[in-house]
């Protein structure tokens, strides 16, 4: 076996981060080791994604960035994975004969014998689904990931189909991994030393796994976990609003490693526009969830994606927007303008005037943006627990997470790495807070 370099550029969500970690740990089998060098690798993975704007040619402007980073030297094998490759396909390889392989998110199990074949001089298109010989294959190899926090892809795809969204096309329809082999994998990720464990999926709390007549749920999975004496910190990402279940809310006074911070995207405040959108929620439903936890616990904070400028917002569905902004303090939300997107059935409405839409952005993230200052601000002056993630390069200073997912970056000089601590905030900014270790805090 030769060594040779291979490096990975990702795009898009988590799930691709994770695709991305799990594909160098199927190609070390190689002899491919992960290089930060990219104008050095003798294989040049792009992990794409395909949700806004113009991805595909944002693909092809990165490959002619490769070809140019490797002119008078040996081509990288060149890969295309990911949500373009899956949207795509062939036409990639016919487009830009600097390509050599394409596979989709649903084919990761077969990027070893793809690349063995390449070798042999043959190009090579993988766009089946086919996610679960994907995940059986994954079971059979260690997951690597040493990190403090670490990502689990518990299910993958999507029915629910939003008339402006590409996953359920890119990803496949919804599936749901066996109950043990993410315990195994999670168990895995424990031994190799990590503390947080962030449960994925496109719609990862509509999780179903069905056994022996028994019915595992999210709820499920976050109860077992929750025993791992060595864990610290669950998390899970991204769900949607008619998945909420009960029993997932309950998990907020069971577990007390589940952080109490939930991402749910609401996409817009105007039920006329969430129907629109073909969202299977309304306003009314988001808000029962949000008093529901609440209730449970009034520390939950939420986070949310809005879309901007979907094909019939007037300027009363976009203030029944701004209007929800007053309903919840969002601690962190995205915001995007909507992205036509080719086969969705959103693509071929009437978009509203970009001006219009892009003074609408404007104005929800002055709102959003002003939240997550005020709420950062209300944490100067006082004591938090902090995650700690690892030390920034030639710094006295440790990068961390407090429970709901913010940025701490603080000072101290002993090693905390993997250990909750006390950290006293002093200051803050939109994205971060800044402080210092407690006093008499125990290194790891
Ligand atoms: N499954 C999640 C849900 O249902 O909320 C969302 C997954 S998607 C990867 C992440 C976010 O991208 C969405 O919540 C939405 O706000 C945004 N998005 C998806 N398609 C879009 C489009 N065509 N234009 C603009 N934003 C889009
Ligand atoms: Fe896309 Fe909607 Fe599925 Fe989320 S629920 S992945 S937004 S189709
Ligand atoms: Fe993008 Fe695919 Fe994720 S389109 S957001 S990489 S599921």
């Amino acid at each position: 076996m030769i060594s040779k370099n291979i490096f990975i550029k990702t795009f898009g969500c988590q799930m691709n981060e994770y695709d991305s970690n799990r594909i160098y740990d199927s190609v070390s089998k190689l002899g491919f080791n992960k290089t930060k060098d990219q104008s050095n690798a003798e294989c040049y993975i792009l992990n794409t994604c395909h949700i806004r704007d113009k991805a595909k040619e944002k693909v092809y402007h990165e490959i002619g960035r490769i070809k140019k980073l490797y002119r008078g030297k040996k081509k990288p094998i060149m890969v295309v994975a990911g949500c373009v490759a899956q949207a795509e396909n062939e036409e990639m390889l016919k487009r830009e004969p600097y390509i050599d392989i394409v596979i989709g998110p649903q084919s990761y199990h077969k990027i070893n014998s793809l690349l063995e074949k390449y070798v042999e001089e043959k190009k090579e298109e993988e766009t089946e689904f086919d996610t679960v010989s994907k995940f059986n294959y994954f079971d059979d190899i260690k997951n690597k990931d040493s990190k403090i926090s670490a990502y689990l892809t518990i299910q993958e795809g999507c029915d629910k189909f939003c008339h402006f969204c590409v996953v359920p096309y890119t990803r496949g329809p919804e599936y749901s991994r066996p109950f043990n082999q993410i315990i195994k994998e999670a168990e895995q990720l424990i031994k190799n030393g990590v503390k947080e464990i962030t449960l994925l999926g496109q719609n990862v709390n509509a999780y179903s796994y069905k056994e022996n007549s028994k019915e595992y749920r999210i709820s499920d999975l976050i109860n077992y976990l929750n025993q791992y004496n060595e864990l610290s910190r669950i998390r899970y990402t991204t769900s949607h609003p008619k998945d909420m279940t009960d029993d997932l809310i309950d998990c907020y006074s069971s577990s007390k490693k589940l952080m109490p911070f939930v991402h749910l995207p609401i996409q817009s405040g105007s039920d006329k526009i969430l129907k629109l959108m073909n969202r299977k929620h309304t306003v009314e439903d988001y808000l029962l969830i949000y008093k529901k936890l609440q209730k449970i616990n009034p520390e939950i904070k939420f986070s949310s994606d809005f879309i901007i400028g979907y094909p019939g917002e007037t300027e009363k569905e976009f203030n029944e927007t701004l209007n929800l902004l007053e309903k919840i303090n969002f601690i962190n939300s995205f915001s995007f303008i909507f992205s036509p997107r080719p086969g969705t059935k959103a693509a071929n409405l009437k978009t509203i005037n970009n001006d219009l839409t892009k003074e609408r952005l404007i104005i929800i993230q002055k709102k959003l943006f002003n939240n997550q200052i005020e709420i950062n601000k209300s944490m100067e002056k006082s004591s938090i627990e902090v995650l700690v993630e690892n030390k920034l390069e030639n710094q006295n200073k440790y990068f961390g997470r407090n429970k709901f997912l913010s940025s701490v970056i603080f000072d101290a000089d002993k090693n905390y790495i993997g250990k909750l601590i006390k950290v006293n905030i002093e200051k803050s900014n939109q994205s971060s807070l800044f402080g210092k270790v407690e006093k008499n805090m125990k290194a790891a």
